[in-house]
């Protein structure tokens, strides 16, 4: 795969390995993983030097990492097919993260939305690697030459801003950097939360405002019954003025395919409790499967450092042919292995 046949275009992504990964990750990006992995040459990254942007527990972050590469498996991602391994084992990710900051603007990163929530949230740790997050993220990006990102909503901004420094990088050095472009779920590319469905279903917000993905079904079905609403009663999707049913919907809809009209006429007044539960019971039976391949696979340590080891040599090679050039384009002497 690492020689991959020129047609064969490269995707990269990556999730931050703290707290629980939510249905949200699942639906924005996870899923998409595996429906890509047979048509492209993937990359899917357990980005652990993003997570430390926020305080960690070291050793809740080593487990952490290590959770993340069980449920990338247990969703179906095929370590074969795929290059699956933890960036911080892969130093030219930092490497390349140092050069493009020096191809960065302050007021590019002071606008990036993510920054100013982070920031609002730990005010007692706005940290510079807060704030120059998303020029490791372009790294990450632009370091294996990527063309597709598959992501959900929330990250389209740092992607645009990966775009830009690629593009400024190119026009001072030739063609160096692929120009990568999004792929977004056409639904769910933003789950909200349960509680509060204004605002993006997120792993740091309080348990009862996500899914797990490795919730047990009676918590799935005791989350979603008392998921806020309106009290209006009636299935019908109206994102602007009726943000929890619709989001409902949405999940509804990206699990099973059936379009909002046949939702909506399926549940004509039946109520939002049995609606409710049927939302439950397509998200466990997308869930369970996932949870017992979950509950094998975590168990075999071997397997799991076996899939990390081969992760991370591929990723090197490819990061490492990059450097190459990038070192010699920004005039920086050689560093051959
Ligand atoms: P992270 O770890 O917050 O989220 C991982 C992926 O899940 C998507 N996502 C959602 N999609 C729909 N609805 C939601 N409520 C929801 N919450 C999260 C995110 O959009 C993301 O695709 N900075 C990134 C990680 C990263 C990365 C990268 C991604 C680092 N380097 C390079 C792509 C390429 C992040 O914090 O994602």
């Amino acid at each position: 795969m690492e020689n991959a046949a020129e047609n064969r275009k490269r995707i990269f992504s990556g999730i931050q390995p703290t707290g629980n990964l939510t249905l949200g990750n699942y639906i924005g990006a996870l899923r998409n993983f595996g429906i890509l992995q047979s048509e492209y040459d993937c990359l899917y990254s357990i980005v652990d030097m993003h997570a430390i942007t926020v305080r960690q527990d070291p050793a809740a972050l080593r487990k952490a990492c290590l959770r993340t590469m069980a449920i990338f498996l247990a969703s179906g991602l095929d370590p074969e097919k795929n290059i699956i391994y933890f960036q911080s084992q892969v130093p030219q990710h930092a490497e390349l993260g140092w050069i493009l900051n020096c191809f960065t603007y302050m007021g590019e990163l002071s606008r990036m939305t993510q920054f100013k929530d982070k920031s609002a949230k730990h005010a007692d740790n706005i940290n510079a690697g807060l704030f120059t997050y998303p020029v490791l993220m372009a790294a990450d990006i632009l370091l294996y030459m990527t063309d597709l990102v598959p992501i959900g909503a929330d990250q389209k901004q740092h992607l645009e801003l990966a775009r830009d420094i690629a593009l400024r990088f190119n026009a001072i050095y030739g063609d160096v950097f692929t120009v990568p472009e999004g792929y977004f779920p056409k639904v769910g590319a933003r789950i909200m939360s349960l509680q509060e469905p204004t605002r993006k279903m997120s792993k740091s917000d309080p348990e009862e405002c996500y899914i797990a993905i490795l919730d047990e079904p009676d918590v799935i079905r005791r989350k979603f019954r008392r998921a806020v609403t309106d009290c209006e009663a009636c299935v019908a999707f109206d994102p602007e003025n009726r943000p929890g049913i619709a989001n409902l919907m949405s999940i509804m809809n990206a699990l099973t395919g059936k379009s909002m009209e046949t939702i909506t006429d399926e549940y004509a007044g039946k109520g939002y409790g049995a609606f409710k539960d049927a939302v439950a019971d397509c998200v466990i039976a997308v869930l369970e499967p996932i949870q017992q391949e979950y509950k094998r696979i975590s168990g075999d340590k071997a397997y799991l450092e076996q899939v990390m080891v081969s992760g991370r040599e591929r990723a090197a090679q490819i990061a490492y042919r990059t450097m190459l050039k990038v070192r010699k384009k920004v005039g920086l002497a050689a560093l051959k292995l």
